[in-house]
């Protein structure tokens, strides 16, 4: 198993460039699924994650011709042969889900396994179906898997009980070749969602009001070939400014687009330093320590979850004391424990953290959870005095393209080691 071999603490000087959004790229993947014409996607990040949804788009029938060095993935639905999604797919990355609204709308019959609880909590989907149940889909589970089936699905009203990302994706795209309109309301209004209307609108969809809590599609009888290139993974830019934040230095993060950050920018700017946005990128210094920074995560253009655990790496060695509160998921401190070994102070109580700064973090050895949270760990790591060790990387892999040498490039000491 591959591991992390840092050595802190370090400054970061130079420039990184940001790859495509992971959560972007999976859907519009899935949307491949609802046309029998090529779809082009620019700017794809070479990713774990992506990597398996091609894997399973490929068992399904899709033919996909990929090449990571141009960022581009041309896919074409046409040979859709399958609608089983297995348990084997769907286990190891949950975004798989993404597959039972396109393949539903376009088959009519679909069997995808039930993605089950994950390291950070439940993460049900009761949202989804029941969206697609009010569309006219009759679904049962059993042994573990969505059975779902629809001659064809109807356009209707329906009201989300939660703001869920990937449920709002999965009805929009299972809309887009629905009979008649249908309203999502109390969507979420997440930047990658907004991408992926785009993407389908490209391919003849008809939508109005994404980026909105108000979503409707007037259903097609079908789409066509299209080409979309994918927007930038804000979270990877988050992750690099609290790299800088916590480390140090000065860094110009080329591709970075402030419209698509929410309060997520807002609070990055409270930890100090300067920022200027140029032409192309962000320019980011830190000179001084950082200051303490609190949060509550919430749904866009709220404080993303996905930024938590890096947030708490900065707070860990900042001047003063952050709240955090984790609003989203139920279990997403499982990084806490981890850089209490390093020294930092940082108190739990139920789905909130008080963080102490401090100087300075020891290094250790450190297990990686979860993909936020090996993010979280690494910039521990960086700050931190000593040679440490973050183990099971593969999490980090999966949604992070070369973390470790986008580091070693702005100097810091990262090696990707085996055993
Ligand atoms: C997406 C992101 C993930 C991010 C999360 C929250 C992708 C591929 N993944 O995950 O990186 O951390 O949004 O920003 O885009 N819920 C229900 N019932 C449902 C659906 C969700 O109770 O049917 C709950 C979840 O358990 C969670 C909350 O709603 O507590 C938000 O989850 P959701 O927005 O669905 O997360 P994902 O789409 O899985």
């Amino acid at each position: 198993m591959e591991k992390f071999k840092v050595s802190g603490p370090t400054r970061l000087t130079g420039e990184i460039h940001l790859d495509g959004a992971k959560n972007a790229c999976l859907p519009i993947f899935c949307a491949s699924l609802l046309s029998s014409e090529e779809l082009t996607v620019s700017n794809v990040p070479r990713l774990g994650d992506v990597q398996t949804l091609l894997a399973l788009l490929r068992n399904l029938g899709v033919e996909i011709e990929v090449d990571f060095e141009s960022k581009t993935c041309v896919l074409n639905g046409r040979g859709l042969n399958s609608n089983l999604v297995s348990y084997d797919l769907v286990k190891t990355m949950r975004a798989s889900i993404l597959t039972l609204g396109p393949l539903l709308a376009r088959l009519g019959e679909v069997r995808v396994s039930l993605p089950g609880g994950c390291a950070i909590g439940q993460r049900p989907v009761d949202q989804h179906i029941k969206g697609l149940e009010k569309m006219g889909a009759e679904i049962t589970l059993q042994e573990g898997y969505i059975t779902a089936k629809a001659n064809k699905l109807k356009g209707v009203r329906i009201v989300n009980d939660l703001v869920t990302v990937t449920g709002t994706e999965n009805l929009m795209m299972a809309a887009c070749l629905a009979e008649g309109h249908t309203v999502i309301e109390n969507a979420a209004r997440e930047p990658e969602i907004v991408d992926l209307a785009r993407c389908l609108i490209a391919m003849g969809a008809k939508i109005q009001g994404v980026g909105t809590d108000i979503i409707r599609v007037e259903g097609v009888s079908q789409l066509h070939a299209a080409s979309h290139q994918v927007i930038p993974d804000r979270i990877e830019a988050g992750t690099f400014i609290c790299a800088i934040a916590a480390c140090g230095g000065s860094v110009f993060v080329r591709n970075f687009e402030r419209e698509i950050m929410g309060l997520t920018f807002e609070k990055l700017r409270s930890c100090g330093g300067e920022f200027l946005e140029v032409n192309g990128g962000l320019k980011v210094n830190f000179a001084k320590r950082p200051k303490a920074v609190s949060c509550q995560t919430a749904p866009y253009p709220g404080f993303a979850t996905d930024m938590q655990a890096q947030l708490m790496a900065v707070n860990a060695v900042s001047d003063g004391v952050a709240l955090i509160d984790e609003s989203i998921f139920e279990n997403r401190f499982m990084h806490v424990s981890e850089m209490q070994r390093m020294g930092a102070d940082i108190k739990v109580k139920g789905r909130t953290a008080v963080v102490q700064g401090k100087k300075c973090l020891s290094a250790a050895k450190l297990m990686a959870t979860d993909l936020r949270a090996s993010a979280g760990l690494v910039l521990a790591a960086l700050v931190a005095d000593g040679e440490s060790i973050v183990d099971r990387i593969y999490h980090l892999d999966r949604g992070y393209v070369n973390m470790d040498e986008k580091l070693a490039q702005l100097g810091a000491d990262v090696l990707r080691i085996k055993g």
